[in-house]
């Protein structure tokens, strides 16, 4: 673990196996400076154990900063479990799981990820306190995503505001990749404030219901980062701007919800170079977790949340300010910003 490229000084890592259920899974705990490491569990099947730690390893140093940027009570941590998972098992692997998070004795605190659902997560409730993103009804709780789509489009309105000086989203044209949980949420407040949309999912039914919603034009899943937009939304997957998308791109901003969004690190170099600006993901999608540990602590209503999540507005505009100022990435600079905040508090 140590010689691991993706190890980043993490706390604890933690290796389960479950023979009487079949569970293995991998819980990293990258930070507890702030609080409790929090984060998602990934349900994934990889190629094998090293592909899975890497993952954890990488996801969890990503919480850390996300949790430290959003100013959240919380260290970073994230868990994957190796798939696949029948389902007659499921219910037995997130037992299992729940045990495992429980035994940590609240270290960690989990909740949903890819793959994984609010269902899930019931499931683990039942077996650990230390678990969140739970259906309450009519309390604030469950699915994160309304709340991560929300500070994703008041990021889309600050990346507009510093890059095109406008100062509403009325006729900018937003291309969103991926029209899941996030991007279906956030064509709906795009739209709402006269966003152009144009729109792909590998899946057709999703395109068409923003078509048939909010007049979405569609372009092809292969074509839509390089679509000619004000404004390019990654909402599917991470790692997918590569320094040769980079190059390519049409596009004045890349601001969406996707986690990991630059290949690597040379991206951005790329993206800054041709005057592109990039609000660095984990800033930009901190609503989820900001919905996340409000539920969890308690203590903050519908109002103080929305709050926080108005906050990611004026937090990066601060951290697009400074990049100009200072000549570098926004990415570096929201990494420095971030480490700054991994201190106990
Ligand atoms: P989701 O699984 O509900 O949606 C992803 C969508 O992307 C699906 O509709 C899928 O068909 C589509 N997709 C997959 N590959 C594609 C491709 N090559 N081209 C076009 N579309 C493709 O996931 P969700 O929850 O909406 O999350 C989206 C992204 O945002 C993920 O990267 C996730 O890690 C990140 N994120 C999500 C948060 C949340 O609150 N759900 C919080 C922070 C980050």
């Amino acid at each position: 673990m140590f010689d691991s490229p993706a190890y980043d000084a993490h706390e604890k890592i933690v290796d389960v196996n479950d023979p009487e259920t079949g569970l293995r899974a991998i819980i990293a705990i990258h930070s507890t400076a702030r609080g409790p490491a929090a984060g998602g569990s990934r349900l994934w099947t990889y190629t094998d154990a090293s592909a899975a730690r890497t993952d954890a390893l990488r996801l969890s140093r990503g919480m850390s900063y996300k949790n430290a940027m959003a100013e959240l009570p919380f260290g970073g941590g994230k868990a994957v479990i190796m798939g696949p998972v029948a389902p007659e098992d499921r219910e037995r692997i997130f037992a299992a799981f729940g045990r495992a998070v429980e035994a940590l004795g609240g270290q960690y605190i989990t909740a949903e990820d890819v793959g994984v659902s609010v269902s899930d997560m019931m499931i683990v409730a039942r077996e650990t306190k230390y678990v969140s993103g739970l259906a309450t009804e009519g309390a604030i709780g469950g699915d994160p995503s309304p709340f991560t789509a929300r500070g994703v489009r008041i990021g889309i309105e600050a990346a507009v505001k510093a890059r095109l000086n406008r100062d509403s989203l009325d006729g900018v044209r937003v291309a969103v990749q991926g029209l899941g949980h996030v991007g279906g949420y956030l064509c709906q407040e795009l739209h709402e404030r006269g966003a152009k949309l144009i729109v792909a999912d590998i899946n057709p039914d999703r395109v068409q219901d923003m078509r048939a919603r909010f007049g979405a034009d569609i372009a092809d899943v292969r074509e839509i980062l390089l679509t000619e937009a004000d404004v390019v939304a990654p909402c599917a997957l991470g790692a997918i701007i590569t320094p040769e998308v980079a190059e390519h791109l049409n596009t004045g901003i890349v601001a969406g919800a996707a986690n990991n969004q630059l290949s690597i690190p040379e991206a951005g170099a790329v993206l800054a170079r041709r005057g592109i600006l990039y609000a660095p993901d984990y800033v930009i999608n901190a609503g989820g977790i900001i919905a996340v540990s409000a539920e969890y602590n308690g203590g903050v209503d519908r109002a103080g949340i929305d709050a926080q999540i108005e906050a990611i507005g004026p937090r990066l505009a601060d951290i697009f300010a400074r990049a100009k100022a200072e000549h570098r990435l926004t990415g570096d600079v929201a990494d420095a910003l971030a480490r700054a905040k991994m201190v106990r508090i």
